[in-house]
């Protein structure tokens, strides 16, 4: 068996950007078109990643918990909501122009930022004074340009959320304290979007919003910041690489009281993947007043009529893949010399489960009847092409847990060579019970 002598993980981002183009994680938008800065294309082993990311994060916040329900909105909503939200004051960033190379930039960020291309005998920039730009993205609505009226692509998901809080609440029959939760994509006009998919201007948020008598705000703002740090210790995030943090006053959002980020140590330093907020009862204060309903509760056994505070958590699904994708990445020095690339993902998170890798073409019958009886549970990749060890290497670098080798001693012995990622370690199992083992596998913690 061979064994790794040494292992390195990702220091370099570009490692990371090239790996996933070539592999079709992820990749510029509209590629054939030079790319669209800020946006990008989850490709086949991308978007299995995201989609089991939001099922696990799913299961965990809105099917395990009968004090949570999920919902899926429109994107776009009235226009009023973003107003009553605070966003078209508020939501903006400061921006500098350079006035002589014409480039745009966060003035909080301006560290480390290209030199300018167009002055004569300096690379520094000639800034403009700092201006608030405003980060909500608009499009128009309406058959005809003179009668559309201007409408937001949303900037956080959560704000639907409110808009259905009292339709959601009646029909779920549920009493406070309870949480409303969806996933979905939110827009940001991002002024410099940047380090691959972190900053970028469509990305995809999973929200909660979790509805409490006002004595309870803290003891819910506790509670949340355990179980999100617990769910990111699921994604196998380690110590070394995850923290929270909580918000100095004078960073806190318009609409927050108190607020602790959760963040992962990307090879570009300390970020946030996640917002644990408590928001008080600015949002559903705000919409009773712009919406002119009453979105108050009254208690039914005190009398009491009150706006309920909302404890959020909202944790960026894109940044996260992108910290699963940082995690996973592993470099092994093999004895012999020989290098390989792993993607060491949590097993019951990779794009591919299992890969069937017959020994040779001639293996295609009993070799496909084993893949169609595992696609019924995994996601499944059958791989006939080159020798057996370019495709174990292929499948390490798309990050499959186990590949399951049909040889030409399987139609005597019945037995098939399963080989495990992590370790290379390879055992004969009788066909029948491969399947059976592999989601006792999958199932288990990595
Ligand atoms: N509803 C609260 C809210 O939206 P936020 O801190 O602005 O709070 C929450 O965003 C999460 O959304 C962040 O922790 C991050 O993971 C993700 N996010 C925000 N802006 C992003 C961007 N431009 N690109 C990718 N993810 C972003």
């Amino acid at each position: 068996m061979t064994t790794a002598a040494k292992t390195k993980r990702l220091e370099r981002m570009d490692d990371l950007v090239s790996l996933c183009a070539r592999r079709g994680f992820v990749f510029p938008s509209s590629e054939i078109y030079g790319g669209i800065n800020g946006f990008w294309d989850y490709g086949p082993l991308g978007a299995e990643l995201k989609q089991n990311l939001k099922a696990l994060w799913w299961q965990r916040v809105v099917r395990e918990r009968p004090d949570v329900e999920g919902i899926d909105s429109a994107i776009i909503a009235h226009p009023r909501t973003w107003e009553a939200s605070g966003h078209v004051e508020h939501f903006s960033d400061p921006m500098v122009d350079c006035r002589a190379c014409k480039k745009r930039f966060r003035a909080d960020q301006l560290e480390g930022v290209e030199p300018c291309s167009a002055r004569e005998g300096t690379s520094e920039h000639d800034f403009t004074d700092p201006r608030n730009f405003n980060l909500m993205l608009q499009t128009q609505i309406g058959a005809s340009e003179e009668a559309a009226s201007v409408a937001y692509l949303r900037a956080e998901t959560c704000q639907p959320i409110f808009n259905d809080f009292k339709r959601v609440r009646e029909a779920a029959r549920q009493k406070i304290p309870f949480g409303i939760a969806q996933i979905g994509k939110a827009f940001r006009n991002e002024i410099n979007p940047r380090n691959f998919t972190f900053r970028s201007r469509e990305f995809e948020q999973a929200e909660l919003e979790f509805f409490c008598h006002p004595s309870e705000r803290e003891k819910w703002f506790e509670h949340w910041q355990g179980e999100r740090l617990a769910f990111h210790r699921e994604l196998g995030f380690g110590d070394d690489r995850l923290r929270t943090r909580p918000h100095a006053e004078d960073e806190l959002a318009h609409y927050a009281r108190a607020a602790v980020d959760v963040e992962y140590l990307f090879p570009f330093g300390w970020q946030e993947i996640e917002g644990v907020h408590d928001r008080g009862d600015w949002d559903l204060s705000r919409h009773g007043e712009y919406s002119g309903k009453d979105l108050g509760i009254t208690d039914p056994e005190t009398k009491e009529h009150y706006v309920p505070m909302v404890i959020e958590t909202s944790v960026g699904v894109d940044r996260t893949c992108l910290a699963l994708l940082v995690d996973a990445y592993t470099e092994e020095e093999l004895e012999g010399g020989e290098t390989r690339l792993v993607m060491r993902f949590p097993r019951g998170l990779a794009p591919i489960q299992v890969a069937v890798t017959p020994l040779s073409k001639k293996l295609a019958e009993p070799a496909h009847a084993l893949e169609a009886e595992l696609r019924r549970r995994f996601n499944v990749f059958y791989d006939d092409a080159g020798n057996i060890g370019r495709r174990y290497r292929r499948q390490d670098e798309a990050g499959t847990p186990f590949c399951v080798t049909i040889d030409f001693d399987s139609a005597e012995d019945g037995r098939a060579t399963v080989r495990e990622r992590d370790s290379m370690a390879q055992e004969r199992l009788p066909l029948e019970g491969i399947a059976a083992y592999l989601s006792e596998q999958l199932e288990a913690p990595a």
